[in-house]
């Protein structure tokens, strides 16, 4: 069932803030404590629905006691303590969940066939499967897309230079590197999120970093304990909240990894302040607190190709805001935009009309008309980044707004609305 919120612009939001731990991360810490030998203990983990994708395939894959909850225990018996699926392995809606997957079970000697809901099915899978194929595992997808048939083995590094910059097919080749003989090296033309990198390092893994290129060789990692920074591409649509209502607002223990905060610096261009905490590290991922200024009127931006990889989740929400800018803005480079859980790109100009603003895309740029939102009705497409990108937009529109689909928000950001509500946004769900 489709459900719609009704967003009541006008609301200042007060009080402090906290994001669901981080589901980048949370994946792969789930993985690494599946196949460790001992014992791993998670917490703050989140109950993104993608991440419980992530959890029942690996309970499908005989790891014992993948149960989520705030504190999550894993008893891993390392990699060679798999065990064939009895049946094929559901990721849900989650891209992340079939592609590191991919790389684990690459080294695992059964068959196992990963499929993913309407969305998921129609996502771009050679990417991951053809450097893993290279790596000796036996992958077939359906002329590119999902299901993944993958029958692993043994594996030999190789060096990989993947043609799109994708965390994802980075982490998915280097996990594999670590089962595989010798070396195995990515080289990046553009550096992506490092959290698999950082957690293998964390653990003991021999990790070498050489300009832009990541190599391992061969390790079994032990259990481990963490607690999950906050997502801080969730804190993303709060910190949209606060500069599109003129609130200031502290969001408290988010992760503060600079592969994922680089949109902090395209909001600093727009004229929005948020100063960053700096208070632990937990499994080699930097985490504090976020602290956004109020913000009086936004600047348009222009971004360039080469920012993209760095931004992939937060465009969504920087693209709504630069409705609101006293100029235009342009970004350019959003190719990937297309093959997300929904085309974003498509889904961007659409919903931003749908909303009451200008908004336009040529060939894979993407130009938005400042000015504001009178308010109007805008589709998730089943995109949890849009739903919550429409939502936050609509708190500042001229008028009321309809967004169809926000429940898609709990595949990554669980408790959006109500968070939002006790922000003291004046958001209802029918
Ligand atoms: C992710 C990588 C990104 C991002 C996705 C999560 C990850 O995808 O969009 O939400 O956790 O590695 P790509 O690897 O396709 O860029």
């Amino acid at each position: 069932m489709i459900v719609r919120a009704e967003i009541v612009p006008g609301s200042r939001l007060r009080g402090e803030a906290k994001v669901p731990g981080d589901k980048s991360i949370a994946h792969r810490w789930l993985i690494l404590a599946a196949t460790a030998v001992g014992r791993s203990e998670l917490r703050n983990m989140t109950s993104a629905l993608d991440v419980r994708s992530t959890a029942e395939c690996l309970d499908a894959l005989d790891v014992s006691n993948v149960e989520l909850g705030q504190e999550t225990v894993v008893e891993g018996t390392g990699r060679r303590g798999l065990r064939e699926p009895g049946g094929t392995l559901n990721c849900g809606n989650s891209g992340t969940t079939m592609r590191l997957l991919s790389g684990v079970l690459a080294a695992a000697p059964f068959r196992a066939t990963l499929v993913g809901d309407e969305s998921l099915m129609k996502r771009p899978m050679e990417r991951v499967a053809e450097p893993l194929r290279q790596m000796g595992a036996r992958i077939e997808t359906a002329d590119g897309y999902p299901p993944v048939n993958i029958t692993g083995g043994d594996l030999t590094g190789i060096t990989y230079r993947p043609d799109v910059p994708s965390a994802q097919v980075k982490g998915a080749v280097l996990l594999a590197g670590e089962a595989a003989a010798g070396e195995t090296t990515v080289v990046e033309s553009v550096k992506t999120r490092d959290h698999t990198e950082r957690a293998l390092g964390a653990l003991g893994a021999p990790i070498r970093h050489e300009n832009g290129s990541i190599t391992i060789s061969t390790f079994d990692h032990a259990g481990f304990e963490g607690t999950l920074p906050g997502d801080v591409s969730g804190a993303a649509f709060l910190i949209g909240a606060a500069a599109l209502t003129g609130s200031s607002l502290r969001i408290a223990d988010t992760g503060l990894n600079p592969s994922r905060t680089h949109f902090l610096d395209v909001l600093k261009r727009m004229g929005v302040r948020v100063d960053r905490h700096l208070l632990r590290e937990t499994v080699g991922e930097p985490a504090g607190d976020l602290e956004i200024a109020e913000t009086s009127g936004l600047k348009g931006v222009t971004v360039g190709p080469e920012e993209f990889p760095l931004l992939v989740d937060d465009i969504v929400m920087i693209a709504v805001m630069a409705a609101f800018a006293d100029g235009e803005s342009r970004v350019d480079g959003l190719g990937e935009l297309r093959v997300k859980e929904s085309d974003r790109l498509a889904g961007l100009v659409d919903g931003i009309r749908g909303l009451g603003g200008r908004a336009s895309n040529e060939g894979d740029s993407l130009i938005v008309a400042g000015g504001g939102l009178k308010g109007g009705t805008a589709d998730a497409r089943g995109d949890h980044r849009l739903a919550m990108a429409f939502v936050i937009g609509a708190l500042a529109a001229q008028g009321t707004s309809q967004v169809e689909g926000v429940e898609y928000a709990e595949i990554t950001f669980p408790g959006f609305v109500e968070s939002l509500a006790r922000l003291g946004a004046k958001v209802e769900v029918r």
